[in-house]
């Protein structure tokens, strides 16, 4: 087979990968997309087990290992590292996708004075705000840095094709990039701060041969999206109008399968330092800071 051709190119075939939040949303697309296309093992993380457990019986037997923890625990984070070593020995990507949305600015009205945001604001526990950026920051660069030996051991097993380095890659948002409110000032403002440490991850790690990349998607059916889509479907082109989503949709499965395999696979091989955004054109109509 030619080495351009899509089953050759786009292949994950063999690859060992760690995907925190893979028990629902993005996280659980990913898993599926990569489970599906022949990686040998994905172990996917989270605090609640029957929804592990539920992903791991929908994929084929014994590719999707679920492993309860904790991404605010360096400890869970530890134990979980254990685990992996114990049954691969290495790893070739970990995903540190989970996340928290954090306090919000719903409630408000139209147009809020300053004692009504004060007011909102001063009503939301400082421990919110920080657990936001406890899930979405620091158990994401804990994630990764656990991680580092077994993606070392990534490389030398060989079992990538050539010149496909091991890689983190942090679902960050095109939240962290928006001005306006969003989600709400934590959640943006962690989202920044996810994209930033991955840039500042691919140069420190680049030496030892382990890439950071990120993902910035715009609104994909979720528990986090879930309140912004009102239980609607938003996937069919025609949810919505084009000056919310240019694309009138949200993304769906198969686009973020698509971009996983790209990411994971030889054809993203040359991405270091990438924030890949998947936002239907979101952002054009978003004040950004892009
Ligand atoms: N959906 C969107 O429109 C959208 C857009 C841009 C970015 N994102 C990002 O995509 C990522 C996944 O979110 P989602 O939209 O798929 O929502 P989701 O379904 O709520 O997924 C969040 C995942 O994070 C896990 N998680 C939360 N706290 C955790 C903790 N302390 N330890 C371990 N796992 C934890 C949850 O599992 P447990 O509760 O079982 O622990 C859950 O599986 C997040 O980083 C989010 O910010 C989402």
């Amino acid at each position: 087979m030619s080495a351009i051709a899509i089953n050759k190119l786009f292949s994950v075939e063999g690859a060992v990968v760690v995907v925190t939040g893979g028990g629902s949303g993005l996280g659980r697309m990913m898993a599926n997309a990569l489970a599906e296309n022949g990686a040998a093992k994905v172990y996917i993380i989270g605090r609640r087990k029957e929804k592990l457990e539920e992903v791991a019986k929908g994929c084929k037997g014994g590719v999707v290992v679920p492993l309860v923890g904790d991404v605010t625990s360096k400890d869970s984070i530890e134990s979980i590292v254990e685990q992996v070593k114990a049954d691969s020995g290495y790893v070739n990507v970990v995903v540190a996708n989970s996340g928290h949305s954090g306090p919000t600015m719903h409630g408000l009205p139209q147009n809020p004075s300053i004692a009504n945001i004060r007011k909102h604001i001063m009503s939301q526990p400082m421990e919110d705000f920080t657990h936001t950026f406890a899930v979405n920051v620091t158990g994401m660069f804990y994630t990764c840095v656990a991680f580092l030996e077994l993606l070392d051991a990534g490389n030398k097993k060989g079992n990538m094709p050539p010149t496909v380095r091991s890689q983190v890659i942090a679902t960050g948002s095109i939240g962290g990039y928006n001005k306006n409110i969003g989600v709400g000032y934590p959640y943006n403002a962690s989202k920044t701060a996810v994209h930033h440490l991955i840039k500042m991850l691919s140069i420190y790690l680049g030496p030892h041969k382990i890439r950071a990349n990120a993902l910035a998607p715009g609104l994909f059916p979720s528990d986090i999206s879930a309140p912004l889509l009102a239980g609607k479907d938003g996937t069919q082109e025609g949810a919505f109008p084009a000056n919310f989503i240019p694309a009138e949709k949200t993304g769906d499965d198969q686009d973020m399968a698509g971009a996983i395999l790209y990411l994971t696979s030889r054809a993203g091989a040359y991405l270091n330092g990438n924030i890949l955004v998947i936002d239907g054109g979101r952002m054009g109509v978003l004040n950004t800071s892009y």
